[in-house]
Order: structure tokens, then C-alpha cells, then sequence
């Protein structure tokens, strides 16, 4: 069993999808054994985006993960990482497969509705940046 990191992007939250993607995660083996409604700082948004720095469209990456508050998720399952990454669909949501969520959900690549860590490394990472131990419950 594998853990990964998952944002529900301020996009999806503004528009009521909260459930609806949990849902998605739910029927696809991912399991929620943490969860937390936020709104992050500029700190935490440029944190976590910092491997983006020297795009072109980091600001704007920065400004979006701030303009509203996200559901940050600590996802279960087996192979969950790679599994996240199928059910999320591509970055581009024009190029995202039928019943992917960004292929149901995603208005455009920068409003793309949710994050999944791309590897094992980066789902450590990225889950300790936001969750203590003690928030994680299996
Ligand atoms: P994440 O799960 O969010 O990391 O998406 P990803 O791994 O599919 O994409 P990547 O790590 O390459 O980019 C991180 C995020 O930056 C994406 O989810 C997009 O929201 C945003 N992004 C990527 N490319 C562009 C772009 O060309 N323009 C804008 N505005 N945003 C972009
Ligand atoms: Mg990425």
C-alpha cells in the first residue's frame, strides 16, 4: 500500500466540486486517511511550487494556489501514486482522457482543479510539508 499528496485546487473548490473529486478518488481505490480544508500563504505556495521557480508561468502558478482556499489530501492506495496521476488525466485538460477529472472538471492548464505528486520522493515531501504524523490516520 502506497501514500501520495493531492490538492484540491482553488478552481474546483470555488465551483462546489469538493465532492464530486473525492468521489472520483473513492471509486478508484484512494482512500482519504488525511484531509484539511486551507488557505495558503504566499510561504506556502511558493514553498511548494518552488521546484516551478524559473517558469515562465510560476506567478501566475503562485497567485492561482493562493486566490482561494484548496483541499489538501493524503491519499491511499495501491500503486496510489501512478493511480492519482491516471485518474487526474493530463496537465492540459484539452489532452486529458475521457473520465479523468480533469477531462470532467478542469476549466484550462492553469485552472486544472487538482495536484498529484508526480513520485515516491515527492508524495514524502510534499505530504510532510502540509500534515503532521498525527494527522494521518490509516
Ligand atoms: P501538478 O500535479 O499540479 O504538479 O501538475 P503536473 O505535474 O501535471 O504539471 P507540472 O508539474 O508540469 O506543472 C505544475 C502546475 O503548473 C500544473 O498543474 C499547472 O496548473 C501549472 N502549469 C503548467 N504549465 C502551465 C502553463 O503553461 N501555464 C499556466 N498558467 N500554468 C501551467
Ligand atoms: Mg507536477
Amino acid at each position: 500500500i502506497e501514500r501520495t499528496f493531492s490538492i484540491i485546487k482553488p478552481d474546483a473548490v470555488r465551483r462546489n466540486l469538493i465532492g464530486n473529486i473525492l468521489a472520483v478518488f473513492e471509486k478508484n481505490g484512494l482512500r482519504p486517511v488525511a484531509l484539511k480544508k486551507i488557505k495558503m500563504t504566499r510561504a506556502q505556495a511558493e514553498g511548494f511550487y518552488a521546484v516551478h521557480k524559473e517558469r515562465p508561468f510560476y506567478g501566475e502558478l503562485v497567485e492561482s494556489m493562493m486566490s482561494g482556499p484548496v483541499v489538501v489530501q493524503v491519499l491511499e492506495g495501491e500503486n496510489a501514486i501512478l493511480k492519482n496521476r491516471e485518474v487526474m488525466g493530463a496537465t492540459n485538460p484539452a489532452n486529458a482522457a475521457e473520465g479523468t477529472i480533469r477531462k470532467l472538471y478542469a476549466v484550462s492548464v492553469g485552472e486544472n482543479s487538482v495536484h498529484g505528486s508526480d513520485a515516491p520522493e515527492t508524495a514524502k515531501e510534499e505530504i510532510k510539508f502540509f500534515f503532521t504524523d498525527d494527522e494521518i490516520v490509516g
